[in-house]
């Protein structure tokens, strides 16, 4: 039987790109304080998506991250001028990949690889473009295209508009949890990338599979 699995979707932030690169810039700005700093800029990124969703005013991400990391250095009691929010915002254009991402993406080609991710699409095409990742997706689709964020199912919907694939041929790989929820419950086969072992999500839906890498992928395709 051929497999059932004709595509595959990536999450980007926390699964391709390691949004804790950006403790270095975070570090040299604000020196001891770079780990704790990402880590409630991360948090209060996604959470801002989230309220604006349920609010009905969506901004786009670049904002929701910038508002993010304003209220973390509140929080923190740090002083972040102009100036600093600009060089903390560009490392987000130049995040890191994960040690197998660009491997693995090598090794599940050829079969169509897209990108679905709350990011911006300026945002998207830069840290793509810094990665030298362009050439291994066949599309790189964001949220705004549907103006709310995930996990709402208006999100998940557009791949398999793109693809022209019912969604349970698809297989969407999110190392977020709560994403990889959403996208089960919107019906495609799911991958949880689990770098972390991190505790399962109690929500309506379970991922087809957990994972410790991308690299696994491959395997697990036949
Ligand atoms: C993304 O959509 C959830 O931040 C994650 O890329």
């Amino acid at each position: 039987m051929a497999n059932p699995i004709q595509a595959l979707v990536f999450d980007a932030y926390g699964t391709l790109f390691d949004v804790h690169s950006v403790i270095t810039a975070c570090e040299s700005r604000f020196p001891g304080r770079g780990t704790e700093l990402s880590r409630l800029w991360r948090s209060k990124q996604l959470e801002y998506t989230w309220l604006r969703s349920l609010m009905g005013r969506h901004a786009d991400f670049a904002q929701v991250t910038a508002e993010g990391l304003r209220f973390a250095c509140r929080t923190l009691g740090l002083s972040c001028p102009p100036e600093t929010e600009a060089v903390l915002l560009a490392a987000y254009q130049a995040l890191d990949c994960f040690p197998e991402v660009k491997d693995a993406l090598e090794a599940l080609a050829p079969r169509p690889l897209v990108i679905l991710s709350n990011g911006s699409p300026a945002m998207l095409a830069a840290v793509v473009r810094h990665q030298g990742l362009e050439p291994r997706f066949a599309a790189v689709l964001s949220v705004e295209a549907a103006g709310i964020f995930k996990p709402h199912p208006s999100v998940y919907a557009l791949a398999p508009q793109r693809l022209g694939l019912p969604p349970e041929a698809i297989g969407f790989v999110s190392a977020n949890g709560w994403d990889v929820a959403g996208a089960a419950a919107f019906g495609f086969t799911t991958f949880w990338v689990n770098r972390a072992d991190a505790p399962e999500e109690v929500l309506p839906a379970c991922p087809r599979h957990a994972i410790r890498s991308l690299a696994e992928i491959p395997g697990l395709l036949g």
